[in-house]
């Protein structure tokens, strides 16, 4: 090379000194993470975070990642309780610095001939898990809003296969879905009446009763139903639809049937949770992404299909010097079958883990923090002045102060400023939701080191701060 700078880039020995470097800070913070010192996040407004930045001298690498550690939300240590986003297996995130660092893209197979491989076998071993037979196939893709996009295209693909002519297209689905369902839906070109929400019961799972009337009411309208999706489970609140129901549904008006396992599907591991999913084999296709309960890096999620022929007519079209059109079936051009082109190696990521500690680590991750989520509940019943919103499916728990002598009003206003005001504090990092008007803090289990005193001190936290009277509202 004939640029100085350009070979110190690729100097060998500086990379293997910052790597050390790198490796020695990630490592001292999971030890201090894990065993809960500082803060889960070191809360700054974003106007502060931006000048702060903006100021910032660079130095060395390590000084700046020294700064993005110390600015950063700790999804490590035991007082996160924040997003579903886990804390990474260090060995998972060394295969992310390997997939980083080789840049296979993995869109053809020669482009990434060792991911693409273990790609397939990553999602045999997942659809075997789920329950679907050898017809099955799936992939991975960048996360559970694209996973959602890629299976409801194949749906409508499908369906346009048996009715070409059709034009106002529906998709069924609970009120309580991500929001990247309805992004789904327009992106499909859905009109307003095509993105039927339906109601919820009181424990905001799909009220069974309400689907027949909304999906008869759907067709009055002259919209076409080419998909009922399953949450399991919703984002909010954590609960899981009933999937049997769902799949019988489709079945009786021959609706493709997709499942929303983004965040719960990594269950089908648990030995003792994976009953709550019972009916998920039903499903035409489902996502389960790797970075929300598998302690996977972000982002990878498993597409996984029936039907596996329904996974390559999503994007049947003309890209011929990428891929060449062949009799057999062509497993290893992945581009065919996922909206991007270029991805990750996210199959290492799944594998390495899979290999090094076999599949029962994700039995144990799910169980113990499903368990945790229990037993934070039956706290929280047993409080006076605590109410639970509804008794959990999953991780994901939602509850709030209460008080007899304030409206519901005031204590929306009084969840929110707790909430603030633990975010500002950084101790712990929690949430907060909406449902039914009212304000509740939400509070994922998402970390497998979170002892018990800790949920007894974030909750002693919240009651001190409601009646300390120091919240702005009191
Ligand atoms: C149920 C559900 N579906 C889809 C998504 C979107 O997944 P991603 O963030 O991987 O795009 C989420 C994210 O929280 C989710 O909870």
């Amino acid at each position: 090379m004939n640029s100085s700078k350009l070979s110190k880039v690729y100097n060998a020995e500086d990379f293997k000194k910052q790597a050390n470097a790198t490796v020695e800070l990630l490592s001292n913070h999971l030890s201090n993470a894990i065993n809960g010192k500082g803060k889960a996040i070191p809360y700054k407004d974003a106007e502060t975070e931006y000048q702060f930045w903006n100021d910032f001298e660079f130095t060395s690498a390590e000084n700046f990642f020294e700064n993005v550690l110390d600015r950063s939300v700790r999804t490590h240590h035991k007082k996160y309780m924040g997003h579903q986003v886990g804390a990474t297996a260090p060995l998972s995130a060394i295969a992310g610095l390997v997939s980083s660092f080789l840049n296979n893209g993995s869109a053809v197979y020669e482009m990434g001939m060792a991911n693409n491989a273990i790609e397939r076998i990553v999602c045999e071993l997942l659809s075997n898990k789920v329950g679907y037979d050898k017809n099955s196939r799936g992939f991975l893709t960048s996360g559970g809003s694209l996973g959602n996009l890629t299976a409801l295209l194949a749906a409508k693909a499908a369906y346009l296969n048996r009715h070409p002519n059709a034009k106002r297209l529906g998709i069924m689905v609970g009120e309580q879905a991500h929001y990247s369902i309805e992004r789904t839906g327009r992106i499909m070109g859905l009109e307003a009446e095509g993105l039927i929400l339906l109601p919820s019961k009181e424990d905001f799972t799909i009220d069974e009763h309400q689907v027949e009337k909304n999906y008869q009411r759907a067709l009055e309208q002259g919209i076409e139903v080419i998909a009922f999706i399953g949450n399991a489970p919703s984002t909010a609140t954590g609960k899981i639809d009933d999937l049997n129901f769902i799949a019988e549904f489709c079945q009786k008006h021959s609706i493709w049937y997709h499942i929303d396992a983004a965040h719960g599907g990594a269950a089908i591991f648990s030995t003792t949770y994976k009953g709550d999913l019972k009916g998920i084999e039903k499903a035409d296709s489902i996502v389960i992404d790797g970075h929300k309960m598998m302690m996977l890096p972000a982002i990878t999620t498993a597409v996984l299909f029936k039907n596996g022929t329904d996974s390559y007519n999503t994007f049947k079209q003309k890209a011929d010097y990428l891929l060449t059109a062949t009799e057999e079936e062509d497993w290893s051009n992945l581009a065919k079958r996922t909206f991007e082109c270029t991805k990750n190696m996210m199959a290492i990521e799944w594998y390495v883990m899979i290999k090094a500690y076999s599949e029962d680590i994700f039995d144990e991750f799910v169980t113990k923090t499903y368990d945790n989520c229990r037993m934070l509940a039956d706290k929280i019943k047993q409080h006076p002045s605590l109410e639970l919103a509804v008794d959990p499916d999953t991780n994901i728990l939602c509850f709030r102060y209460v008080h007899r002598a304030k409206t519901d009003q005031e204590l929306n206003q009084i969840n929110k400023e707790i909430r603030q005001s633990l975010l500002e504090e950084g101790d712990f990092y929690i949430l907060q939701t909406i449902l039914n008007e009212k304000v509740y803090i939400r509070l994922n289990t998402m970390n497998a080191f979170t002892e018990e005193a800790d949920y007894d001190l974030v909750l002693k936290k919240i009651i001190d701060l409601a009646d300390s009277n120091t919240l702005k509202s009191q």
